[in-house]
């Protein structure tokens, strides 16, 4: 079997364009890929990734390029190469090819993109960059002024735009599902290579490079910074200098991205012995559990906060099991026990995105009407939609012991006549257990697409070692 990704047919990219095209009827919209960011000099970038939007409608990774949608009609301005870029990145295709390519109607050099658009705004829509170097240019481009997207309120024909592709993009069509399922192929070699290199004594950045590794080796990249640490707790750990010791538990939230930019997204914790202590297999099919009954609960219809609070409350019951919480059930979760150790949301929406279209705010991840809830930890809930097939959403409770969280009466005062603290203290040796499927929601239910990757304690045992 290869691992090396077929590009989207242009089929399914002049589909998805034509499908946008029908919902904005006769609003033309402007939607750019960006530009390559310096790190330090012009001519030395980080590598180049096209904003998510237009990936979804063109497929391959143009810099400084923007699609006009003009009913129907679509036309890509490109930057022409510049007289000696064959010198130094070879040949690049000429307008021609990507007119083939990509199935446009028209390839024009990115200059003409004023004189097109230049005297009809506002009557394009379009959507504003993420970043404001990527912002400026967009904006000498066409003539309009456009801010970085981030707190920009949406109005008029952007809004109508950003309405539009979000209802495209929540539910993948076959050739997105196909770059999902590559992308999830290689995050299941990546995670098993690192959990082959991880071992007493280990670097968390050698078990970093196994699977950072992987996904190079297969024309891929991180879809977000892998985080591998023996400090689970910390949500977002971006540090790998730490050593694993014999004991410990590491956490792996690690996924590819395939080169057209579509993720997967998994987290798996695996025991540095090779064997989970009796405290860590505990706590750990606890949140198994949350896991499971989570996604026994995602079903086209199903509030996706409702599969939240299914989580809160397996955790709860799971601690009330191992008498680290004690009361009765509802009136704890009532009570939000369940934030104190697993204080944020189960999971997001994914796709071209880690978190997909997060760029647009909560637009893409609630449903009109919907907002954050207050409350710490379930505000930090990113999607409360109804679902329906063809959505793809993470499925990831954890259990943390935060000590931030634990020594501070703003979180546990709700909860501290209920809490067991000699209890907890018999589980120190767990840190933060988080486990992150994929979650493709089908007509009749749901499909773990992430299955290949083991989760029962034991068969993380195994495959440690095989
Ligand atoms: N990897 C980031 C997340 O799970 O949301
Ligand atoms: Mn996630
Ligand atoms: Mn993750």
């Amino acid at each position: 079997m290869t691992l090396w990704t077929e590009p989207t047919p242009k089929a399914a990219l002049v589909a998805r364009r034509q499908r946008l095209s029908r919902a904005l009827a006769d609003v033309p919209a402007l939607i750019v890929a960006g530009r390559p960011r310096p790190r330090n000099y012009a001519a030395n970038t980080y590598p180049f990734r096209a904003e998510s939007h237009f990936l979804y409608l063109v497929g391959r990774q143009l810099d400084g390029a923007a699609l006009l949608l003009d009913r129907g009609r679509a036309t890509l301005f490109v930057e022409p190469p510049a007289s000696d870029a064959a010198l130094w990145h070879g040949e690049v295709p000429g307008f021609d090819a990507i007119r083939d390519d990509t199935g446009v109607d028209e390839v024009l050099p990115l200059d003409r993109l004023g004189d097109v658009v230049g005297a009809r705004w506002p009557e394009v829509a379009t959507l504003p960059a993420n970043d404001e170097p990527t912002a400026a240019w967009q904006s000498r481009s066409s003539g309009r002024e456009v801010r970085a997207r981030s707190g920009a309120e949406l109005t008029g024909q952007d809004a109508t735009l950003a309405d539009a592709m979000i209802a495209l993009r929540l539910s993948h069509d076959e050739a997105a599902l196909s770059q999902m399922r590559r992308a999830i192929e290689v995050t299941t070699l990546a995670h098993h290579a690192g959990a082959r290199a991880l071992g007493p004594g280990v670097r968390e950045a050698a078990v970093l490079a196994a699977i950072d590794a992987t996904f190079v080796a297969h024309g891929m990249a991180p879809a977000y910074g892998s985080i591998v640490s023996v400090h689970g707790e910390v949500l977002h750990n971006e540090a790998h200098h730490g050593v694993a010791r014999d004991g410990d538990l590491l956490l792996v939230d690690a996924g590819a991205e395939t080169a057209e930019g579509w993720a997967s997204d998994v987290t798996r914790v695996y025991p540095v012995s090779g064997r989970f202590s009796a405290t860590q297999r505990a706590l750990y099919d606890v949140v198994l559990a949350a896991n499971r009954a989570a996604i026994a609960k995602v079903a086209p219809g199903v509030r996706y906060r409702d599969v939240h609070v299914e989580a809160g409350r397996t955790i709860v019951r799971g601690l009330c099991d191992l008498g680290i919480l004690r009361g009765e059930i509802d009136g704890l979760v009532e009570r939000g026990a369940y934030t104190v150790f697993f204080p944020h949301g189960v999971g997001h929406l994914l796709g071209l995105d880690v978190h997909d279209m997060e760029d647009l705010g909560d637009r893409a991840g609630y449903a009109p009407g919907r907002a954050r809830a207050s409350r710490f930890g379930d505000a930090y809930l990113r999607l409360d939609r109804d679902l329906s097939p063809g959505m793809v959403v993470t499925i990831e409770p954890g259990f943390y012991q935060v000590p931030a969280i634990l020594r501070d009466p703003t979180y546990t005062a709700a909860i501290e006549r209920d809490l067991d603290r000699d209890a907890l203290a018999r589980f120190a040796d767990v840190r933060g257990i988080r486990l992150e499927d994929d979650v493709l929601v089908t007509a009749s239910g749901a499909e773990i697409m992430t299955r290949a990757i083991p989760i029962d304690a034991a068969a993380i045992e195994a495959w440690m070692r095989g």
